[in-house]
């Protein structure tokens, strides 16, 4: 039988699963605003926008409440020693190393739960685009809180570009983690581990 590494407890899934959800309805009422995809209504987009914004928002008390009670928190800190090496290792190994039937360079394990890729992703993610997302989005909400002018230009454009901008790059990092998440032991083996938990190790 494959060894298994309970990796991902109730609380990571929980949180991971509600903002997967939130994520997408923010993506689809977003696009529907800005283009008028999907035949939402303009109303009903901004409505539904504006309440799974503030659900992803408290959602991600959730993570670092979860993240620093569990320890979790260790998996994404970056080493700096030896950071572009691993990195490179590790983009090589999936442009060649991958396609030529080689072990992975960096084998998950209770102490590594990221290769040097993921980690870079989910730290950038998790610590700068959604923070910024969800502080750009309170903001909006808020339009009173923001400054009138910030060097000549209008507090609110600026607001709303690093909003549109954050959100850009978060739906960028979704496509890629999906692409990215069926690379392993079994395409669906990632899949199956953020609902029941355990990481499925490639033999
Ligand atoms: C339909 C959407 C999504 C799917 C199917 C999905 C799938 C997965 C899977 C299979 C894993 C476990 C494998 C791994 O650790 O790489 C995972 C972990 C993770 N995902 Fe997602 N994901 C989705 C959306 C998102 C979004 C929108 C974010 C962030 C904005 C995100 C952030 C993360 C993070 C940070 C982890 C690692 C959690 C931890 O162990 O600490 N995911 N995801």
């Amino acid at each position: 039988m494959a060894q298994q590494i309970y990796f991902y407890p109730a609380w990571l899934r929980f949180w991971h699963q509600i903002n997967a959800l939130m994520f997408l309805m923010l993506i689809v009422t977003g696009l529907s605003m800005q283009y008028g995809l999907f035949r939402i209504g303009f109303d009903v987009a901004v409505s539904v926008h504006n309440i799974c914004g503030i659900i992803l928002a408290f959602n991600y008390l959730i993570f670092i409440v979860g993240n620093l009670l569990s320890k979790n928190y260790k998996y994404y800190l970056l080493q700096f020693k030896g950071f572009f090496k691993d990195l490179k290792t590790q983009i090589q190994y999936y442009c060649l190393g991958i396609f030529r039937g080689q072990a992975p360079p960096f084998p998950l394990n209770k102490e590594r739960k990221f290769n040097p890729l993921q980690k870079l992703s989910y730290a950038m993610v998790m610590f700068v685009f959604v923070p910024v997302m969800v502080l750009s989005g309170l903001a909006l909400l808020f339009p009173q809180l923001i400054l009138n002018k910030i060097f000549g230009i209008p507090g609110i454009i600026l607001t709303d570009m690093l909003h549109i901008i954050a959100g850009f790059l978060g739906s960028m990092f979704m496509i890629i983690h999906v692409y990215f998440c069926t690379i392993g032991a079994k395409p669906t083996a990632s899949f199956k581990s953020i609902i029941n938990g355990y990481h499925e190790v490639a033999d």
